[in-house]
């Protein structure tokens, strides 16, 4: 990868994710990039929470890091917790706002102190109070939104669907009774799409909601910084890139960052690891004694909560099937509850199953046994899944799975969705017509077609690959 002359004193770049799994993973892959191919030295920041959970689950080699490439900490600002489970994302959400901005400066004051000096900051676009701090120390930032290009044009409409009296609703059977069906016919680069499509926000009756005022600020912050980083390819979503560039003219696609990897081979940065949960490998040596395409993959993510009837309702759908399945089931995600599965459904699907609480997801969905993946929709899931060529059933959680949800189905053709108020039958019926129906059959070409495409952004000359190697001579310059 070519890149400019470099400056006498080696770039720095502070990197700093919002502290959930699914904004950690692509942002250690984003800070390993401009490592190898930009030779920044990294600092890339946790919150203490989550680099206690890293060190516990993927041992201190996970954070160790190397000279040049160092893991710092800050205070979340909730209240201290032994705890191995979920955050509470809008506690979080306001937390990291309103307490973040001075141990964030107080690091990168220590950090100046030393050599090299911070010359960027890369961050999380949820996390917009750093853009407050880049401004203090005159350093440029640039954003990198971790999810898909279509949730994040579907925010920056919240304020107009606020103005117009879209939402707040009047109250909630909005949801149901027709309201969400209507098509919002003013958003370029979105065709036909209609209010329940918008990320999830939206539905509530409360006009000081804190997740739909966090995302209305966040989203307007964004052209604050001198560029926008998204994990997507151009080719998937050219007509939402073609409208977000009217208000952010520079935007870098360097999605799928999980192919982008494949060209750093360094087994260092390679040991650093980002899940927050142990994984499970044995699942791939199951997965190897399974017949090509035969496996359903199930898993909902690393925030999605259900209640005990809805888990009920999957385990139901899928012992119907009859398809042997590889259910990865978080000890947190029952409200309330621990996750319990009925002991009938475990004495008659255990031939044909593997249940676990955390695996390693991007080689599960490489694994040619798989054939489906029932999902929640979220980001990395579904980019994973264009990545093994895998079609998905979706059942949309929160934020904007029901953008992913709706382009998974509608305009890349490699999804089907599942009723919000889940039924076994229905599970069932979908779950049968992915594996072994003609519309399943239709899914799986386009997934193999988004696969290759994908494939090609990130070679060299593609457009992920010059979309990176044009940012780090950007941030080069800075
Ligand atoms: C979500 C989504 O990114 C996004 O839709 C939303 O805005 C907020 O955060 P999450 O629900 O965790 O995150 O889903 P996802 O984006 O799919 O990220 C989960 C990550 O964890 C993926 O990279 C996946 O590979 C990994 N994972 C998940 C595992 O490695 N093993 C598991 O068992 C489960």
């Amino acid at each position: 990868m070519g890149s400019l002359p470099r400056p006498e004193s080696k770039p720095h770049a502070v990197c700093i994710p919002y502290p959930a799994q699914g904004h950690v993973n692509p942002m250690l892959k984003l800070a390993k990039l401009l490592h190898h191919h930009g030779g920044f030295h990294i600092t890339f920041v946790n919150t203490e929470y989550n680099h206690r959970r890293l060190i516990k689950s993927g041992g201190p080699s996970a954070v160790e890091g190397l000279s040049d490439f160092r893991f710092h900490t800050i205070p979340d600002g909730l209240p201290p917790s032994d705890a191995d489970t979920t955050q509470d994302v809008p506690s979080l959400c306001v937390s990291t706002t309103t307490t973040c901005l001075e141990p964030f400066c107080d690091l990168l004051s220590k950090l100046n102190s030393e050599a090299p000096p911070v010359s960027c900051i890369v961050s999380d676009g949820v996390m917009s109070f750093t853009l407050k701090a880049a401004e203090r120390f005159g350093l440029p930032e640039v954003l990198f939104w971790t999810t898909s290009a279509c949730g994040f044009l579907g925010y920056r409409q919240y304020r107009r669907l606020v103005e117009e009296g879209y939402t707040p609703l009047r109250d909630m059977s909005q949801v149901t009774n027709g309201h969400f069906e209507t098509v919002i016919d003013w958003v370029p680069g979105m065709k036909d799409i209609r209010l329940r499509d918008f990320p999830s926000f939206i539905r509530t009756t409360d006009p000081k909601d804190i997740m739909l005022n966090f995302l209305i600020q966040e989203a307007e912050a964004a052209p604050r910084a001198k560029a926008l980083i998204i994990n997507t390819f151009d080719a998937l979503e050219r007509d939402v890139l073609d409208a977000l560039s009217a208000s952010f003219p520079r935007i870098y696609t360097v999605g799928p960052l999980q192919l982008m990897m494949d060209h750093v081979q360094d087994g260092r940065l390679g040991a650093m690891a980002s899940s927050l949960w142990k994984e499970d490998l044995s699942c791939m040596e199951w997965l190897d004694t399974k017949e090509p395409e035969s496996v359903v993959y199930v898993n909902f993510g690393s925030i999605t909560v259900m209640t005990a009837d809805q888990m009920s309702e999957f385990a139901w759908g899928l012992a119907n099937s009859k398809k042997p399945f590889l259910w990865v089931i978080r000890p947190d995600l029952v409200a309330g509850d621990k996750a319990m599965l009925p002991p009938e459904f475990v004495t008659e699907t255990k031939d044909r199953s593997r249940l676990m609480s955390w695996c390693p997801q991007e080689q599960v969905l490489k694994h040619p046994a798989v054939g489906g993946f029932l999902t929640h929709s979220g980001w990395n899931s579904t980019i994973e899944s264009i990545v093994g060529g895998v079609p998905v059933i979706c059942w949309p959680f929160f934020a904007e799975q029901q953008t992913n949800c709706r382009f998974s189905c509608v305009e890349w053709g490699m999804g089907m969705e599942i009723d919000n108020n889940v039924k076994r039958g229905e599970v069932e019926a979908l779950v049968k017509e992915l594996m072994d129906g003609e519309k399943g059959k239709k899914m799986k070409e386009k997934a193999l077609e988004w696969k290759r495409k994908a494939e090609e952004a990130a070679a060299p000359g593609g457009s992920s690959y010059l979309n990176l190697e044009n940012l780090i001579n950007e941030l080069l310059l800075q």
